[in-house]
């Protein structure tokens, strides 16, 4: 059993900031959990350092506005350009990996790109972890402010207002519901690090 900390990487995307506000909340959601180590990993410029931290990580956390239905061009250029770590005997094998998306609908075809994160993984030997939240907002006496009002199980779901800058959009709702991704993610990824405690 190791106490090594658990490395936990938001590799995201975000063309206008809203969904940066997602991966600032999955991180911080992240970082309450004792022994996990967070850092955020942003797409737009694809270095050597962006590879390295990466190849560092325990768990990587992908994260992209949703643009006409799929994750971002940037998004998908990182997606591409891991063909290379794929290639490298699956060199991201038994990496914990999730997702979140943001757009502007409150649907936006957004489990499209959750999906595509999804399979992402698979092709590289990582294990997906979804989120363990009920589905929020979805009864008569329910409120848009419940935890995961969007009602995803595969990853974390945001919408942003079309009209508000990113201080405003997504909501608080939203992020915290990003903030339990990223709070489940370290958990699980210390779990897989250092099994689970006898019973
Ligand atoms: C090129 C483009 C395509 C978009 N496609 C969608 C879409 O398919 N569904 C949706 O709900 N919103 C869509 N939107 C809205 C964005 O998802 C939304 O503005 C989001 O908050 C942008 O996040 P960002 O600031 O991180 O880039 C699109 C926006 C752009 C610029």
């Amino acid at each position: 059993m190791s106490n090594n900390p658990a490395r936990i990487a938001v590799a995201y995307h975000s063309g206008y900031g809203h969904t940066a506000q997602q991966a600032e909340a999955v991180a911080a959601g992240a970082s309450v959990v004792p022994g996990a180590v967070v850092e955020l990993v942003p797409l737009d410029e694809l270095t050597d350092e962006v590879w390295q931290r990466l190849a560092a990580a325990d768990a990587i956390v992908f994260g992209s506005p949703t643009y006409m239905g799929g994750p971002s061009a940037v998004f998908k250029a990182f997606a591409e350009a891991s063909a290379k770590v794929w290639a490298d005997d699956l060199a991201w094998r038994d990496k914990i990996a999730a997702g979140f998306t943001n757009s502007k609908a409150m649907s936006g075809d957004k489990l499209n790109s959750l999906v595509y994160f999804s399979i992402l993984a698979a092709q590289h030997g990582m294990i997906w972890v979804g989120l363990d939240l009920y589905p929020g907002w979805s009864e008569s006496t329910a409120s848009s402010e419940d935890l995961n009002r969007l009602g995803s199980w595969l990853g974390a779901m945001a919408q942003s207002d079309a009209d508000l800058s990113a201080e405003k959009a997504p909501p608080a709702t939203d992020l915290r519901t990003a903030a339990a991704l990223g709070t489940r993610v370290a958990t699980v990824t210390i779990r897989h690090l250092r099994g689970a405690p006898a019973a």
